[in-house]
């Protein structure tokens, strides 16, 4: 695999279509899942244009600051607590438009406008890590991000796990 992606097409649906097949031949890298993972939130943060991609791993009680690109995030997030905390309650995809709207949202850079977040499951159907999207514009998420980040979901979970 190439050191850099390209990701062309004007729509976020053409971008999303070129980068996938790129984040499926990073995940079969042989260098294990930490690289991985890692690679694939560089993937989505610089390929998609997106402020913050990153990981939330399910330990005990919490979820734990997993890989990641972008600034400085917090580390230890509660079940149901926050964007992220929901989405691993409820066990689904939820898209915030406005966070200073949504209550308990957790603030971990003020530049966070709107968030997506996606569940990732294990082999046994339990919540393993949700993936965690930001962007600095209101409004940035839709029905097109959340069916092309459940496909990366997919992928992670693949990864996750194996071995
Ligand atoms: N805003 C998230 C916390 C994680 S940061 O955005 C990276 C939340 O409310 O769960």
């Amino acid at each position: 695999m190439s050191e850099s992606l390209t990701v062309t097409g004007n729509s976020r649906e053409e971008r999303y279509r070129s980068l996938l097949p790129q984040i499926t031949a990073l995940s079969e890298d042989k260098a294990g899942k930490w690289a991985i993972l890692g690679n694939i939130m560089s993937a989505l943060k610089y390929g998609m244009n997106f402020f913050w991609a990153g990981l939330y791993l399910v330990n005990n009680e919490n979820l734990v600051l997993g890989p990641f690109q972008g600034t400085v995030a917090c580390t230890h997030i509660g079940f149901g607590k926050g964007v992220c905390g929901l989405a691993w309650k409820n066990r689904k995809t939820i898209i915030v438009d406005d966070v200073s709207r949504f209550d308990g949202h957790i603030a971990c850079s003020s530049e966070t406008k709107s968030e997506i977040v996606v569940p990732v499951f294990g082999k046994d159907g339990e919540v393993i890590m949700v993936l965690d999207i930001d962007s600095e514009h209101l409004f940035h998420f839709g029905k097109t991000d959340e069916v092309y980040l459940e496909k990366v979901a997919k992928i992670i979970e693949k990864t996750a796990t194996v071995g």
